[in-house]
C-alpha cells in the first residue's frame, strides 16, 4: 500500500471521543478503527502481540489514540490494567510509530495535575497526579514521548457527550427520576463537548496534513496541548446549567467534596490554560455553555 492510501488507525472508535472522530477526520482520509466492540480491526489493547501485528500490517499513515481506561474509581483497584491500557500500549504505539514512521495523536487528561491551585494549567506545569489514574495516563505521555515517534498528545477535562457515560446523561437521568440531588460545588473545570473536541483534533490535524496525504506535526512534534472548553464552572454550576436547558423540575443542592467521598481524589481545580494551542494551531473552542447549548439541543431534538 503506498503512503498516500495509507489510512488513519483510530483506537477507541467505540468511545465518546472516538466516536465523534471517526465523523469529523472523515474529510482527512479513510479512516479505520482497532478495538474490542463493533472496530474494524479486533485489537484488544491488553493484547500487545495484537496491535504489533495490526500496525504491521496496516502501516496506516497516523495513528489517533483516543482510547483510555477511564474508569477513575475503579483504576484505584485495577492498577495493571490501567497502567497496560493508559500507559503501556500508548508506550507501544510509540515504539511502533517510530519504527515505521508512523506519527501518533494521542489524548490525555487534566488528572495529571495535582488540582491544587486557583489559575488555569499551563502545559509546562509540573504534573502531580494524585491517583491511579491520573498516573497512569501521566506514564503514557512519557511513554509516548520518550518512543521517538512524531507525536503530539491534546489534554482535556470534563468531556461529555450524546453517547457514553458522562456527567451530561447522569444528570439527565437523575432530573427525571429524583426531586433533589447532591452536586458537588468545590471541584472546578471547564466541561467539554466531546464532539467540539474532535472537531478541533481533526482541524488541527488537517493542518499536519502534507499534500500527499501523510501527516506530519513539524515544529510540533513531541509538544503538549490543553484543548478544553472556554470558561469555568463546577460541577454543581454545569448540572445547573443543565437543569435550566430541561422542563425538569429537580433541586440541585450545592455539596462538597467531602459529603460525596469517592475511591480515586479528583483534582479540585482543573481548569486548563488553552492558549498554547490557539498561538500554535489558531484553533479553540467557545465557553462550556455554547457546547452545552448544542449538545443540549441535538440531545432534547432526538428524544
Ligand atoms: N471522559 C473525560 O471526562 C475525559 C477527561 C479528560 C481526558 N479524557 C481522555 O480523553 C480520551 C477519550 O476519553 P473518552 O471519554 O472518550 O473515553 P471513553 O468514552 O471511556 O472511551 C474509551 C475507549 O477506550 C476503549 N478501550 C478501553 N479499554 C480498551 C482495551 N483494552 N482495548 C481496546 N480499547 C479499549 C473503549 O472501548 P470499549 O467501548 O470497547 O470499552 C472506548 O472506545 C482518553 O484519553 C481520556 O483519558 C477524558
Amino acid at each position: 500500500m503506498s503512503k498516500t492510501a495509507a489510512p488513519i488507525l483510530l483506537f477507541g472508535h467505540s468511545g465518546q471521543l472516538g466516536w465523534e472522530l471517526r465523523r469529523t477526520m472523515a474529510p482527512l482520509g479513510a479512516v479505520v478503527s482497532a478495538g474490542v466492540d463493533g472496530a474494524d480491526h479486533h485489537v484488544d489493547l491488553t493484547d500487545a502481540e495484537a496491535l504489533d501485528i495490526l500496525v504491521h500490517e496496516l502501516r496506516p499513515a497516523l495513528m489517533v489514540n483516543a482510547t483510555a481506561y477511564t474508569a477513575v474509581d475503579k483504576a484505584e483497584s485495577q492498577e495493571a490494567l490501567a497502567f497496560r491500557i493508559n500507559a503501556e500500549a500508548v508506550g507501544q504505539m510509540g515504539k511502533l510509530g517510530a519504527e515505521l514512521d508512523i506519527p501518533v495523536l494521542h489524548f490525555s487528561t487534566d488528572y495529571v495535575f495535582s488540582g491544587a491551585g486557583d489559575r488555569p494549567w499551563k502545559e509546562n506545569d509540573q504534573p502531580d497526579p494524585q491517583s491511579v489514574y491520573g498516573r497512569s495516563k501521566l506514564a503514557g505521555e512519557q511513554a509516548l514521548l520518550g518512543s521517538r515517534a512524531e507525536t503530539l498528545i491534546l489534554r482535556t477535562a470534563w468531556v461529555y457527550g450524546a453517547r457514553g457515560s458522562n456527567f451530561l446523561l447522569t444528570m439527565l437521568r437523575l432530573f427525571a427520576q429524583k426531586d433533589r440531588i447532591g452536586v458537588v460545588s468545590d471541584q472546578f473545570g471547564a466541561p467539554t463537548w466531546s464532539r467540539m473536541l474532535a472537531e478541533a483534533a481533526a482541524q488541527v490535524l488537517a493542518q499536519c496534513r502534507t499534500p500527499e496525504g501523510s501527516f506530519s506535526f513539524g515544529l510540533h512534534n513531541g509538544e503538549i496541548f490543553h484543548l478544553t472548553a472556554a470558561g469555568q464552572a463546577s460541577w454543581h454550576e454545569f448540572a445547573q446549567a443543565i437543569l435550566e436547558m430541561t422542563n425538569e423540575d429537580c433541586i440541585v443542592e450545592a455539596i462538597s467534596t467531602e459529603q460525596y467521598p469517592t475511591d480515586a481524589v479528583r483534582p479540585a481545580y482543573s481548569v486548563l490554560n488553552n492558549d498554547s494551542l490557539w498561538d500554535a494551531f489558531g484553533v479553540r473552542l467557545p465557553h462550556w455553555r455554547h457546547g452545552l447549548a448544542l449538545c443540549m439541543e441535538e440531545l432534547l431534538d432526538k428524544r
